[in-house]
């Protein structure tokens, strides 16, 4: 009888046990496949997030090129008008109808707000620029090129004076600046050494005024250097220019000059 009984313990202990088990396999089978899915759907989360809820790129912002057409090259008017031995003013007895007379310029009324700015910061520091020659009609121009050929011959004089109708100094947007301070060296190479000639070198083109006639480009503008001659293209074209560090005009509008004359 006893062993009965103690039979029919172990039989239900046997039973609970495999229940027991049988119950914590089912849990663990579930708790598996809950996972798998859980994983599967985290899966599919990330691609669609990956399509709609990355934070929008940035527009890349792309500076607008600079217009090369905005002034004309070829109208003796216009600040970007290229002159040189291959461009004489499309009129050759061509007179600026804006001439205004300052600080002892004569130069295009176009000129004269910048012109004004410059003498202006230059005196903040100091410094008196001088502007000697600026505008020169055909007439004044014709009389010093003569004047030149007759003292140096042609050949010696086309290095360094344009013929009338072919200077910069016609249109009104060219100036020649002499120095107070070394005289010395006024129509010298070592005006550029002169407090105020360096001062031009520094800063003319934050005023949109350019060194026209350097060393290293005399076959493409024609002249030898002039550290004292200075051309207003605007400040847009100077810091444009200075910017892709192109220092003439021929070169920044792929315009023909050289040291030969059309
Ligand atoms: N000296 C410059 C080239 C001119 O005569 O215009
Ligand atoms: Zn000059």
């Amino acid at each position: 009888m006893v062993s009965h009984k103690k039979s029919n313990k172990k039989q239900f202990v046997i039973l609970i046990s495999a229940l027991i088990i049988g119950i914590a396999l089912g849990v663990t089978l579930c708790a598996f496949k809950f996972n798998s899915l859980k994983i599967t759907n985290i899966a599919n989360n990330d691609i669609s997030a990956n399509t709609t809820e990355v934070a929008p790129v940035a527009e890349k912002v792309v500076a607008p090129s600079f217009d090369k057409t905005k002034f004309s090259t070829a109208d003796p008017s216009s600040i970007w008008v290229v002159v040189n031995k291959q461009h004489p003013l499309s009129s050759v007895d061509f007179v600026p109808s804006d001439l205004i007379t300052t600080n002892g310029a004569t130069i295009s009324s176009k000129a004269v707000d910048d012109f004004e700015a410059m003498l202006a910061a230059a005196a903040t520091e100091s410094i008196t620029l001088t502007a000697t020659s600026s505008y020169r009609s055909y007439d004044t121009q014709s009389k010093l090129y003569n004047g030149y050929i007759a003292e140096h011959g042609q050949a010696v004089a086309d290095t360094f004076s344009a013929k009338p109708g072919y200077s910069e100094h016609q249109t009104g947007f060219a100036i020649d600046f002499t120095s107070i301070y070394e005289p010395i060296c006024n129509f010298d190479d070592c005006f550029s050494d002169a407090i105020d000639g360096a001062w031009l070198t520094a800063h003319a083109s934050d005023y949109g005024f350019i060194l026209r006639y350097t060393a290293e480009k005399q076959s493409i503008t024609g002249y030898k250097a002039e550290s004292w001659h200075y051309r207003y293209i605007g400040r847009e074209l100077a810091t444009e220019m200075k910017k892709q560090s192109i220092t003439t005009l021929e070169e920044f509008f792929n315009v023909t000059g050289g040291e030969i004359y059309l």
